[in-house]
């Protein structure tokens, strides 16, 4: 038996032809060209996206969105401190506070009171994070909040692309909404991302800090702009995914649903072999089938015991590699310089060190996942 791993890239002759269209075609690889153009098109058809920015990383796009709300020192953005790091670094480098708040120990994403409890008068952004994939249910209501206290709400959408609530696109509910194309997610781009800007009023300033702070976008493509050469005119930097990245995103946007339907599948097995079985060892963090739309991109089990490094250390003697999610940011190094004396993270403590990602990925067979569900059960019969 081959180790089987956590995530393998997305490949597809299909993903090949196309970059090698793109090659052949001696056309510009820094772009935007026909891919971008395209992949916009999609991404407005597919889930109502009006104005998008492709980025090289969903980090990149959070940190546009950091760039484009310009916080003071006392402002604070507060998000889950189970998190990616990069959504707080973003904001830490432009001088604001961060605050975290805690999550729910079923779904690993933070409930309404979480984030109700934890805004003061210096909160200016609540970040909300689809983790693996999954979107809270209360994205109307909490944007409702948002807009009577005058705090924008971004949607960190990195692995969800392809999820919805009440028939409506994650990223559709937030001022901005970021995403990720890393290869680690359901349709890839080596490294890739997107931003989302909603909110009428930072499209403008959206489309400066993206493309290095210069007007450059206007000069080249409106043949009314005032100006004939580009400068620089907003604090931005290097944000564009490139044309080349591009080509190998492009034809899989228009097989999303294809690639969601594979996953499923792989879900649903593990989640029929491990369904009302040793409900005491752990639970399945998300749920099949969901109510809306959910996008399969991970399989994340909760261990009772705080066991997980043995629980890993057995799997890899098993030739599969299962992986831990993240780190908390409270507790990490960097961190933890913004954990206050009244943050409470009861919740994220608890489990934090419980959570476990099971392969997932597109070229992972049925018969693999029977495998690693066989191997997980002994390990609890032990
Ligand atoms: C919730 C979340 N936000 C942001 C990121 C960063 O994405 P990228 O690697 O595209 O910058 C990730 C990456 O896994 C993530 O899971």
């Amino acid at each position: 038996m081959r180790t089987i791993k956590f995530s393998t890239p997305l490949q597809d002759k299909k993903y090949f032809d196309n970059v090698k269209r793109l090659l052949d075609s001696k056309k510009s690889l820094h772009g935007p060209g026909e891919n971008i153009f395209k992949i916009k098109k999609e991404l407005k058809k597919q889930f109502g996206f009006e104005h998008v920015h492709l980025t090289n990383s969903c980090t990149a796009a959070m940190e546009i969105c950091a760039l484009m709300l310009s916080l003071k020192k006392n402002d604070e953005v507060l998000m889950p401190s189970y998190n990616y790091n990069t959504t707080a670094s973003s904001f830490v480098r432009t001088g604001c506070k961060i605050r975290y708040c805690d999550i729910k120990k079923e779904n690993l994403l933070p409930s309404f009171d979480d984030f109700r409890k934890n805004v003061n008068k210096n909160t200016k952004v609540i970040i909300v994070i689809h983790m693996q994939g999954l979107c809270v249910d209360y994205l109307d209501k909490l944007k409702k909040f948002c807009l009577k206290k005058k705090i924008i709400l971004i949607e960190d959408a990195a692995p969800a692309l392809g999820t919805y609530l009440k028939g409506k696109s994650v990223g559709s509910y937030g001022d901005f909404a970021t995403f990720s194309f890393h290869e680690t997610k359901n349709y890839q781009s080596g490294i890739g991302g997107l931003l989302v800007v909603n909110n009428k009023k930072f499209r403008k300033k959206s489309d400066l800090v993206f493309d290095k702070g210069t007007d450059r976008t206007y000069v080249v493509s409106d043949p009314n702009y005032h100006k004939k050469y580009y400068s620089w005119v907003e604090l931005g930097s290097c944000f564009r995914l490139p044309e080349l990245n591009a080509s190998y995103l492009q034809p899989q946007i228009k097989d999303i649903n294809k690639v969601i339907d594979y996953r499923e599948r792989l879900f649903k097995r593990y989640y029929e072999n491990f369904f009302n079985w040793l409900k005491d060892e752990f639970i399945i963090c998300n749920k099949y089938k969901h109510k809306d739309k959910y996008n399969y991109h991970a399989f994340t089990i909760i261990l009772k015991k705080k066991e997980r490094e043995k629980f890993l250390k057995y799997l890899k003697n098993q030739k599969i590699i299962a992986f831990i999610s993240f780190e908390a940011l409270h507790l990490s190094k960097m961190g933890k310089k913004w954990l206050t004396k009244n943050t409470k993270l009861k919740n994220t403590n608890e489990i934090i060190k419980k959570i476990v990602r099971l392969p997932m990925h597109n070229k992972l067979s049925i018969q693999e996942v029977d495998y690693i569900s066989k191997k997980v059960k002994d390990y609890f019969k032990k």
